[in-house]
């Protein structure tokens, strides 16, 4: 094919080669090279080459390679490889191979959705023969690819330097100063974290807003296109315009060519998942951290995909009747509150797991950066994420957004429409386990005095596991006699 030929004379000439050539490697390629890159191609399949030159890639001056020595002898030195592969074994796979016509210096940029404690492994293993490896956290799909992702780097400062301008040169930009929507975050898999914490996120942001609409539907009785209308005009302005708010409205309103229904009404209700939601989740039991709206996200896909079981339990379990009329138009407005409120724990959750990582694993995350960085290109940029950069900027020691003036006030004005959406969708049997959990954590998080003294009781009672006193200093442990047989202990004896 055209440029294959030209390989042979032009040796060492690519900016950078690509690796992959599924959606997101062949956007990547195209962005690059409209940016004034020379960008070599590798694919397994050499005739998917074919096909993208044939079509996308037409007219461009990207070069395909047939070959990995081909690939990697036509890259500039040290050479910069972008490896567009779906995340795990391939991953390993493709790095093992290329690993022997490397040599020190090189960069090896993972831009999958890979787990971080991978990105830190082979980080690590690859340091052994001075290759350098980035955990390149990239958002935006086909779209932000081709036009302009958000990019979260993870790695050594030294390597970031030889590919940040490139990085930024491709990515989305922002504001009236066209502020680029790319940064290093930190070292080891930083890149890789933010971006699974970004993606917990959308898993909320996508259930919540599945929520609402099931809320529109099911109670409000609304039609797809009445739904579409109000989606649209939240996307318009104020808190929840976002992309996803966008694309909502613009999937409500599609209409399906085979049948001329509306494609939402015949798209099953089963939903996938690849496993970043799943990771954020273990990531928050492993850190500690509450972030009970993301696992809720998780465990409602979980759910939905148990279709067959599902219409069994339909056939046989009691429910509610649904009431037949409710005001619309009061409840838009509260319906609106209550993505506001419930947005904000959300982000307060996937913040909070940034700030605990940061700490745990030595990162020095930047959670301002981190808002600001996703204010474009991504899948979750909103312009609810400037009142985030705000908050963390003044005052970059803040533990939980919650406590930012900002929020503290906007929760405030919708408090009561919250508790009253969500009690609706109870008395009416309308599942929102992602929005209910989101006022489970706001309400256990303000609480001064949580049920817990029960559970110490309890687990001192049953296993002598101690507990403190509210008139003793923390850190001091004491232990019941809960009846005549049970253990006679102190603190000094047993710890927590
Ligand atoms: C992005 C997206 C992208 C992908 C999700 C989908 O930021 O561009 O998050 O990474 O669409 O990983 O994940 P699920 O298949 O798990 O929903």
């Amino acid at each position: 094919i055209i440029n294959r030929e030209n390989v042979k004379d032009m040796k060492e000439e690519a900016d950078i080669g690509i690796a992959g050539l599924a959606v997101i490697g062949a956007n990547l390629a195209l962005n690059f090279e409209s940016k004034g890159y020379t960008v070599a191609l590798y694919n397994r399949t050499a005739e998917r080459l074919d096909d993208f030159m044939e079509g996308p890639g037409k007219g461009t001056k990207i070069h395909t390679t047939g070959s990995i020595p081909e690939f990697l002898g036509f890259l500039k030195r040290p050479r910069k490889i972008l490896v567009a592969i779906r995340a795990g074994r391939a991953v390993d796979d493709f790095i093992n191979t290329i690993r022997p016509h490397l040599e020190p210096g090189d960069i090896i940029m993972d831009a999958g959705n890979s787990y971080f404690k991978d990105t830190m492994r082979r980080m690590d293993d690859l340091l052994k023969d001075g290759i350098r490896f980035v955990g390149l956290g990239v958002s935006g799909g086909e779209e932000g690819a081709l036009h302009g992702p958000s990019i979260m780097a993870g790695c050594s400062e030294r390597a970031w330097e030889h590919v940040k301008d490139m990085l930024t040169d491709i990515s989305a930009k922002v504001g009236p100063d066209q502020e680029p929507c790319c940064a290093w975050l930190g070292a080891g898999g930083a890149g890789h974290f933010v971006k699974m914490i970004h993606n917990g996120i959308e898993y909320a942001d996508m259930q919540m807003i599945a929520e609402v609409y099931a809320f529109m539907r099911d109670i409000l009785r609304m039609s797809p296109d009445e739904m579409s209308d109000v989606f649209a005009n939240w996307s318009k302005g104020g808190e929840l315009s976002s992309y996803l708010i966008t694309i909502t409205s613009e999937i409500l309103k599609k209409k399906d060519p085979v049948t001329g229904k509306y494609l939402v009404d015949v798209i099953l209700d089963s939903a996938g998942q690849k496993g970043t939601g799943k990771w954020t989740s273990e990531a928050a039991f492993d850190l500690g951290v509450a972030a009970p709206t993301i696992a809720e996200a998780v465990f409602a896909r979980i759910i939905s995909s148990l279709k067959d079981e599902r219409m069994e339990a339909y056939a046989q379990l009691p429910g509610v009747e649904t009431e037949r009329r409710t005001d619309r138009s009061a409840f838009l407005s509260k319906l609106r509150n209550t993505l506001i409120a419930s947005k904000i724990c959300a982000y307060a959750q996937g913040f909070a797991l940034i700030t605990a990582a940061s700490k745990e694993f030595g990162w020095k995350l930047d959670p301002a950066r981190i808002a600001e960085i996703w204010r474009g290109g991504c899948i979750i940029r909103a312009s609810f994420l400037d009142e985030i950069v705000n908050a963390y900027r003044a005052d970059p020691k803040l533990e939980n957004i919650l406590l930012a003036p900002y929020f503290k006030n906007r929760i405030g004005i919708a408090n009561n429409d919250w508790r009253e959406v969500l009690a609706k969708a109870i008395c009416n049997g309308v599942a929102v386990p992602a929005t209910s959990s989101t006022l489970a954590y706001y309400d256990s998080y303000r609480t001064a005095r949580l049920p817990a003294n029960v559970i110490q009781a309890l687990r001192d009672y049953f296993g002598a596991h101690m507990f403190e006193r509210v008139d003793k200093p923390r850190g001091e442990f004491f232990h019941a006699q809960w009846s005549d047989s049970g253990m006679k202990i102190t603190s000094a004896d047993f710890n927590v």
